[in-house]
């Protein structure tokens, strides 16, 4: 039986916790899915079909890592694909309260999918999609958060909604 699991998230934009997580997890399933989430009550800084695409070209060296999308409820689309698991990374104890809310929930919806927790790399406890967005908005220096090839499509980003701000006040 091939053991898939889901690796849900935002990722806006996918960081180097997101890849060492990855990494590491793909190592202990056979399949690892990595599930963009469609609908987000927050404004992205990517589109999901811009998410999707720079999390597949930063994978695609990974042979059991697949991309997709998902809208809904993690544990549906985790029955969808037949997972059995889903991992999520802990990175403080500040993520614990709301990580066990969701494990816990979620285990209550369906019985037959578990979540496990990787810690995350010491050198990444302290990194996040949010801190990465801010930095990049005051043009700070992500290279140490995000592979350049993602540094290079926030900067652009940036760039053109700052862009459409100024023409906007003109
Ligand atoms: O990267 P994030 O934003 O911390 O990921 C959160 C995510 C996508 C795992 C979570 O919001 C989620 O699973 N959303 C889908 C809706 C759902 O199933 N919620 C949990 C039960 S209330």
């Amino acid at each position: 039986m091939t053991k898939t699991a889901i690796y849900p998230g935002s990722f806006d934009p996918v960081t180097f916790g997101h890849l060492d997580i990855i990494e590491r997890a793909s190592k202990i399933t056979d399949e690892l899915i990595i599930g963009v989430l469609k609908n987000s009550s927050k404004t992205p800084l990517f589109s999901i079909d811009e998410r999707v695409k720079m999390l597949k070209e930063v994978t695609k060296n990974f042979d059991n890592v697949r991309v997709e999308s998902f809208d809904g409820l993690l544990v549906d689309f985790a029955k969808e694909k037949n997972a059995i698991m889903i991992v999520r990374g802990l990175r403080a104890v500040t993520d614990f309260e709301y990580e066990l809310q969701l494990s816990q929930t979620n285990k209550v919806l369906n019985k037959g999918i578990d979540t496990v927790f990787l810690t995350t790399n010491l050198k990444y406890s302290y990194l996040s999609s949010s801190i990465v967005r801010e930095i990049a908005s005051y043009d700070g220096d992500i290279s140490e958060f995000v592979p350049s090839l993602i540094a290079e499509k926030i900067r652009e980003r940036i760039k053109e909604n700052r862009d459409e701000q100024y023409s906007k006040q003109d």
